[in-house]
């Protein structure tokens, strides 16, 4: 039986946490918010504990899990050796959407990392997981939680939707500031690389680090994958979903052609995951539209993109068309999350030589 326990955003219930934290400390599962997405939370060094996330996931015992602390100073705790680089990223970035991969401390167990010698570790911007990492004493092991393949979850809702049932306690309160998940950068690499595009936008840690940042291709097998969240389809929701993927102006145009072909021409239901711009002309064509919000407001878009995403899935339309907003900023890890949820990737002609 799951239970869900609402608590404030900004001042939750200390015993509320207190309460969860020893559910993770006797070896429970707790779902919880961060700033980016809702995570699914075990006790990282009680190996019985971890195997029950990827039970509840449905995920393979190849991809590794992230360790999420309260303090910079208990990284030492989970990774064995930690650069100065960190230090310095953490200073900057901590708490917050950042995610390090460091050498593994030997207490962190296996089934934690998959078996790797590296080691993912994030310190989250919300009051909820702080509070809760806290009580619980011990480093806390999450991914996002949802079911294996499928969308994020950004309100509890969405939770229950996917693990109800399998997680003991989900701590509701309400959707995640972010949106989409933390900016996984590998510090086991000279220069870094990035993994996973997410919250902290590449142009900040390259401000940082006063270099530039390589961002790690697209994985094309299970084998090749260091964050198998590269993996080409990782957020695949339940219908398919076609992106058209350039600059603004050709898949602005591109999306409405084809949704008046698909409405007008074959009466297919379509449904559209757009930027509010974008929404009035696609509305008068029949499309059931999730409003992104305003495109020049990245940040409302990155927050509105999953719950977009679930609630078209829900209505079972025959088709979803989406488009990206850029590169800059959020926009590289919004395409990103675009990308590996669609079934079809449209980009323009190429210029004729
Ligand atoms: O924002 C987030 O990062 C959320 C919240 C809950 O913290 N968590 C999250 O976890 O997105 P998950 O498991 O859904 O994605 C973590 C990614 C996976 O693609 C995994 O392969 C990668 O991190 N990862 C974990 N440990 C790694 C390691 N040692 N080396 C490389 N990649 C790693
Ligand atoms: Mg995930």
């Amino acid at each position: 039986m799951t239970q869900v326990w609402p608590v404030d955003p900004q001042q939750p219930d200390p015993q509320t946490l207190a309460r969860a934290g020893a559910v993770l400390r006797a070896g429970g599962l707790v779902a919880f918010p961060t700033e980016t997405v809702y995570g699914l939370g075990a006790h990282a060094l009680d190996p019985a504990a971890v195997a029950r996330i990827f039970t509840a996931k449905g995920r393979p015992a190849h991809d590794p899990l992230i360790v999420h602390l309260a303090d910079p100073t208990d990284l030492p705790r989970v990774a064995r050796q930690v650069p100065d680089l960190a230090w310095r990223l953490w200073e900057r970035f901590a708490p917050g959407p950042l995610t390090l991969v460091l050498p593994r401390h030997p207490a962190v167990p296996a089934a934690v990392t998959a078996g790797r010698d590296t080691v993912a570790v994030r310190i989250p911007a919300h009051p909820v997981a702080l509070g809760l990492i806290r009580a619980a004493g011990v480093p806390v092991a999450a991914p996002s939680a949802n079911k294996f393949g499928h969308t994020s979850p950004t309100t509890a809702q969405h939770v229950l939707d996917d693990l109800g049932g399998a997680v003991d306690v989900v701590l509701d309160a309400g959707p995640t500031p972010v949106g989409v998940e933390s900016t996984i950068l590998d510090l086991t690499q000279d220069p870094p690389v990035l993994l996973r595009p997410g919250g902290v936008p590449r142009e900040a840690l390259e401000a940082a680090l006063g270099q530039p940042v390589r961002l790690a291709g697209t994985a094309a097998t299970a084998a090749e994958v260091r964050a198998p969240g590269m993996l080409p389809r990782h957020y695949a929701p339940r219908v398919p979903l076609w992106l058209f993927d350039g600059p603004r102006d050709w898949a602005r145009e591109a999306l409405w052609q084809t949704a008046a072909q698909l409405t007008r021409g074959q009466g297919q239901r379509v449904a559209a995951l757009v930027p509010r711009e974008d929404a009035v002309r696609l509305r008068s064509l029949g499309v059931q539209v999730a409003d992104l919000g305003p495109e020049t407001d990245l940040e409302a878009v990155a927050r509105a993109l999953f719950a977009g995403l679930r609630a078209l899935e829900a209505a079972a339309p025959d088709v979803i068309l989406a488009r990206t907003v850029g590169e800059a900023d959020l926009g590289l890890a919004i395409a990103d999350r675009l990308r590996r949820a669609a079934a079809q990737v449209l980009r323009p002609p190429a210029p004729r030589a």
